[in-house]
């Protein structure tokens, strides 16, 4: 589905004291492909921004990130990349879906927004986001429900960082998310957690996101986690 197609929706955002208002396809349900799963598994998640997605929007929005360098990892629309980009950073949002690179584009584009969107498959990097290492701040949002996205996040995150970077990951206490918190740890990686309640929230895994916030170890910064 294209961004212009008639079926796509509006839906506003909002982060702090900024509200985006984006168009995304009415449900991730309906672009399923059964070709696309029989490959390498893959749904089309992108196409909602999830409650972690909103969490991560209202942090970054009271974060001060003028001029910094931001990447934004499994971003779908790429929300959270976008309130960096409004927040003065120079920013860019990745997905391995390039439906969703386009809406995300698009997206940016029609906030009058100075924002990149690059294909990014976590396991295969391009050079356009390895080159541009290390970024100032590396976010995700509801990036670590399987087991296997921790293990390339692992390899992945610390060869994007150095040592002022920091990496902030929200993520609705999917069980698959822990044993990637745990790797960081034993890694070195320095670690600091928030909860932030999300009334209303309808999906499965209660009223609380995680935001977990990461900073590279003093030693072996760019040494990966094995997960
Ligand atoms: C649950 S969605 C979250 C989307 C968005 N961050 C949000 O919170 O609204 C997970 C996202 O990770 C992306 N993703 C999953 N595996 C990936 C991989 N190996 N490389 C890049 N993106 C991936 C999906 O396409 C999807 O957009």
């Amino acid at each position: 589905m294209h961004p212009d197609d008639d079926r796509a929706i509006w839906e506003e955002i909002p982060a702090g004291d900024i509200t985006l208002r984006i168009r995304r396809p009415p449900s991730a349900e309906a672009l399923i492909d059964e070709n696309e799963f029989a490959v390498d598994e893959r749904l089309p998640y992108w196409a909602e921004v999830w409650p972690s997605g909103r969490v991560l929007c209202g942090v970054l929005a009271g974060m001060d990130l003028a001029c910094k360098s931001v990447l934004e990892l499994g971003a779908g629309i790429g929300t959270g990349a976008m309130v960096a980009a409004m927040c003065g950073a120079r920013a860019m949002s990745t997905d391995w879906y390039p439906a969703a690179v386009e809406f995300s584009q698009w997206n940016a584009r029609n906030l009058g927004l100075d924002m990149e969107s690059v294909v990014v498959d976590w396991c295969n990097p391009p050079d356009e986001v390895m080159d541009r290492a290390p970024w100032d701040l590396v976010v995700g949002a509801d990036i670590l429900y399987e087991a296997r996205n921790g293990t390339a996040l692992g390899a992945l995150i610390p060869q994007l960082v150095g040592a002022d970077s920091q990496v902030i990951i929200a993520d609705p206490r999917r069980p698959d998310a822990g044993p990637f918190v745990d790797a960081m740890g034993d890694a070195g990686w320095g670690y600091e957690r928030s909860d932030i309640p999300v009334p209303g929230r309808i999906d499965e895994t209660g009223p609380i996101v995680y935001v977990h916030r990461f900073t590279p170890p003093p030693k072996n910064i760019n040494g990966p986690v094995i997960v």
